[in-house]
C-alpha cells in the first residue's frame, strides 16, 4: 500500500480526479468500515486542508461521533437537528455555503464558516453521514457533492 498521497491539480476538480484512484486501491484493501472511515477522513483532510471532516454513524434515533480529522466536535446530534441531522433526515447532500444562515445548525466551532454533509447508503439504508466543515464562506459546491458521492460509494 502507498504510504503517501500524490495529489495533483490546481483545481477541486482535479485535486478530486487524481485522489479518487488511490482511494479506490486503498478502500478495496481493507473490509473494516470504521478503518476505511479514518482513512478516508485522514485523505480528505491532507488534499483540501478542511478544517473538520468526520464521521458521525446512526445509532438508534441518533448520530454519534465516529472517525474523524480536526478538532474536538460533539458527540451526539438527534434526527433532524443541525445540518447532520437534516441530511439524514432528507436523505440527501445538503450544502450550506453559511452556516449562519442555516436554522438549527449546530456550532461545534465558531472557526466553521460554511459546510457540507452527505450521507452514507449501504443497501438503501443510512449507515452515516459525512461531514465536512470549513473556516471559509462558501467553500463547498456541486464539484465536492460529486466526487465526496462517488467516494462514500467505495465504503
Ligand atoms: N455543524 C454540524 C455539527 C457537527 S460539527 O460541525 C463537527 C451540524 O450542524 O449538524
Amino acid at each position: 500500500m502507498a504510504e503517501e498521497l500524490i495529489v495533483k491539480g490546481e483545481s477541486k476538480q482535479e485535486r478530486y480526479a487524481t485522489l479518487f484512484p488511490q482511494l479506490q486501491t486503498l478502500m478495496s484493501a481493507e473490509d473494516d468500515l470504521i478503518a476505511n472511515m479514518a482513512n478516508l477522513c485522514a485523505c480528505l483532510r491532507d488534499t483540501f486542508h478542511f478544517w473538520w471532516v468526520g464521521f458521525y454513524r446512526v445509532y438508534g434515533e441518533e448520530l454519534l461521533l465516529g472517525p474523524f480529522q480536526g478538532p474536538l466536535a460533539c458527540t451526539r446530534i438527534a434526527k433532524g437537528r443541525g445540518v447532520c441531522g437534516s441530511a439524514w433526515q432528507q436523505e440527501r447532500c445538503i450544502i450550506v455555503p453559511d452556516v449562519e444562515q442555516f436554522p438549527g445548525h449546530i456550532a461545534c466551532s465558531s472557526a466553521s464558516r460554511s459546510e457540507i454533509v452527505l450521507p452514507l447508503f449501504k443497501d438503501n439504508k443510512i449507515l452515516a453521514v459525512l461531514d465536512i466543515d470549513s473556516e471559509y464562506l462558501n467553500h463547498f459546491d456541486e464539484t465536492d457533492c460529486y466526487w465526496l458521492e462517488k467516494i462514500l460509494a467505495l465504503l
